[in-house]
């Protein structure tokens, strides 16, 4: 039998692989209540239009409620034979109203029923992803206030350079997560335009109201270009783009849970909730939702870069190949959903082993920096100068296996006679941080502030 919808110039019905390629019902499903939404706003401006009579449309609009109602009790039969979520409501309309069904479709295609069904799809998503992204930064900023004055190792190259404090680098990550925020919403405003009504790609000879339709999806405005409305997927691409770089964000935060919690760095530990066992190794306890974040950023990349790839090489205006926009950006979208509330969880979860973060913050001679700093300031000297005499005197201390705060006064006037005792008040990793109050720095009292001020922000609704 031929398809009823767009059958009329086909005698027979199409091969089993057809059936099968063509098909999106598999996933597109997931877009029932958005594609009702978008015929119910048609279908009211038909009527308000005088193109569609108001009888009709009333029975469309209860019919299509009863759909809804359907698919949200699990009573409705997805068919693979009618290809997707459009066609699959369509024709379930049918079944319920008879022909008045039929002119549902008048002024409207498959082609800008799609994109504008996505652009209300990916407009939740962001949604939702937003308000997650707030928690996750909540959840930051509560450890890195009660973490302040935690000293921890900070690294470059992954050596010890110089002291910070966890709650510091827990910050770090709020801004981060704040501009992945910023990055969903610019996307946000871009994508709220409505594409109903730009029909197939040329528009529709129909007195349609399509600002009429805007407003009733929340959409700022109409598209400007039906060509460009039925063919655009950027919507889809720049969401993917700021996921991406989110799902890169905690991948890096996973990687150092991944480090930290190893035994051989010791720097924080997770409690059973987010750890798992080994089935061979009783002692074991595995980082695995950090392993998984970490790996889900790989799919939420390969989403990315599948559609970019789709969509390099289509003429305008809509093409098939476009429906391949669906199935990776749900899966990336729900991996990276997933992630940020594991790791909301881990943040929760995890504490710091402050004793061993303090003593590896002094290790690597990790003051260093503020012994070059005293004799700039004390000596008045350049720091390259500086940076010389400090460079011998850890050569020194290396020589003598010691860490710098216990070199006697005598071996530091060995490398320059004009140093005191004064020095010391510098070399100890509590002071080292203190001293960082620079706008930004890793000193408790700036750490607190940055807390706070996240907080109060983070409180608003
Ligand atoms: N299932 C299609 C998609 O996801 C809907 C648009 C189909 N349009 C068409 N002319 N075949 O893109």
């Amino acid at each position: 039998m031929s398809n009823k919808m767009w059958g009329g110039r086909f005698s027979t019905g199409p091969n089993a692989i057809m059936e099968e390629i063509n098909a999106s019902i598999g996933f597109d499903q997931r877009l029932y209540a958005q594609d009702i939404a978008g015929s119910k706003a048609h279908a009211t401006m038909l009527a308000a239009q005088g193109i569609v009579g108001a009888k009709d449309v009333e029975k469309i609009q209860k019919g299509l409620d009863t759909i809804l109602s359907e698919i949200e009790a699990g009573r409705f039969t997805f068919r693979r034979d009618l290809e997707d979520i459009h066609m699959n409501v369509e024709q379930r309309l049918a079944d319920l109203i008879g022909p008045s069904a039929g002119r549902l479709h008048t002024a409207r295609s498959r082609n800008d029923q799609v994109a504008t069904d996505f652009r209300l799809y990916v407009r939740d998503t962001i949604d939702a992803l937003d308000a997650q992204l707030a928690d996750l930064m909540t959840a930051l900023a509560e450890k890195a206030l009660a973490h302040a004055a935690t000293v921890m190792p900070g690294f470059t190259h992954l050596q010890t350079a110089q002291p910070v404090t966890f709650g510091h680098h827990l910050m770090a990550y709020v801004e981060m997560l704040a501009r992945d925020r910023g990055r969903l919403r610019d996307a946000r405003t871009r994508l709220n335009e409505s594409p109903l009504g730009s029909a197939a790609l040329a528009g529709t000879s129909f007195p349609i109201d399509r600002d009429a339709t805007a407003a009733a999806l929340g959409f700022d405005r109409p598209t400007a270009n039906s060509l460009d409305a039925v063919s655009d997927r950027d919507f889809v691409l720049e969401t993917l783009a700021a996921a991406a770089i989110c799902a890169i964000h905690l991948s890096r935060f996973a990687e150092e849970v991944v480090i930290w919690t190893s035994p051989s760095f010791g720097l924080i530990k997770l409690s059973d909730a987010f750890t798992t066992g080994s089935s061979i190794m009783p002692q074991k306890r595995n980082p695995d939702a950090a392993e998984l974040a970490r790996g889900k950023a790989g799919r939420i990349v390969g989403a990315l870069t599948g559609l970019l790839v789709v969509m390099k090489g289509l003429p305008l205006a809509y093409a098939k190949d476009m429906q391949e926009d669906k199935e990776g950006a749900f899966d990336a979208f729900s991996a990276l959903s997933l992630v940020i509330a594991a790791t909301a969880g881990m943040v929760r979860d995890l504490e710091p082993e402050a004793a061993r973060m303090r003593a590896a913050a002094g290790q690597g001679y990790s003051t260093a920096t503020d012994l070059a700093d005293w004799l700039v300031r004390a000596l008045g000297i350049p720091f390259r100068e500086a940076h010389h005499a400090t460079g011998r005197i850890v050569a020194l201390a290396s020589e003598r296996g010691v860490p710098l705060h216990r070199l006697s006064l005598e071996d530091m006037q060995g490398v320059d006679a004009r140093i005191t005792q004064d020095v010391f008040s510098v070399l100890s990793v509590t002071k080292s941080v203190a001293s960082r109050t620079s706008y930004g720095g890793t000193a408790p009292v700036r750490v607190r502030a940055q807390a706070r001020r996240w907080l109060k922000t983070l409180a608003k609704p």
